[in-house]
């Protein structure tokens, strides 16, 4: 079952927050390193003026899913872009980094980029990464 992808923006004077739920792994940088701007259990939890638009910017370049980012991010990234690259995430899943076309099972096909795959085979989302990596104590 594939999860329903979801996009919201949180528009601050400096930068405008995107945030999609379903890419989350629970890796939980955002609101450890920034708690002003991702307010972990608060409505709404995103704060787009709680910091600084360039600390803002700086935090989400760590978001290891791609749940966060910011608009003109993707500007950035693909004059970055080359060859695909997997990190194996400690624990976790792997972070490919570029577009990967995906056929699925039903003949259906999606570009995905930046996927998030998951390899505790616990995800209900699978291929990709749902955090449940984190209930199941996946170990790797
Ligand atoms: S994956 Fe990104 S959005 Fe999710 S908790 Fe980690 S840093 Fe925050
Ligand atoms: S690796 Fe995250 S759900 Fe399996």
């Amino acid at each position: 079952m594939r999860i329903k992808p979801s996009k919201k923006e949180y528009q601050g004077e400096e930068v405008t927050i995107v945030w999609q739920a379903h890419k989350c792994i629970h890796s939980e940088k955002c609101w450890r390193n920034l708690e002003d701007v991702f307010r972990y259990g608060k409505k709404p939890w995103v704060d787009p003026n709680g910091a600084s638009g360039e600390k803002i910017r700086q935090q989400i370049e760590q978001c290891p899913s791609g749940a966060l980012s910011y608009i003109g991010q993707e500007l950035k990234s693909e004059e970055e872009e080359g060859d695909l690259k997997a990190t194996l995430v400690a624990n976790g899943p792997i972070l490919i980094k570029g577009s990967i076309n995906f056929m699925h099972p039903d003949g259906s096909t999606s570009l995905e980029k930046n996927p998030v795959i998951c390899r505790c085979g616990a995800s209900a989302n699978k291929p990709f990464c749902d955090g449940s990596h984190k209930k199941v104590g996946f170990q790797s």
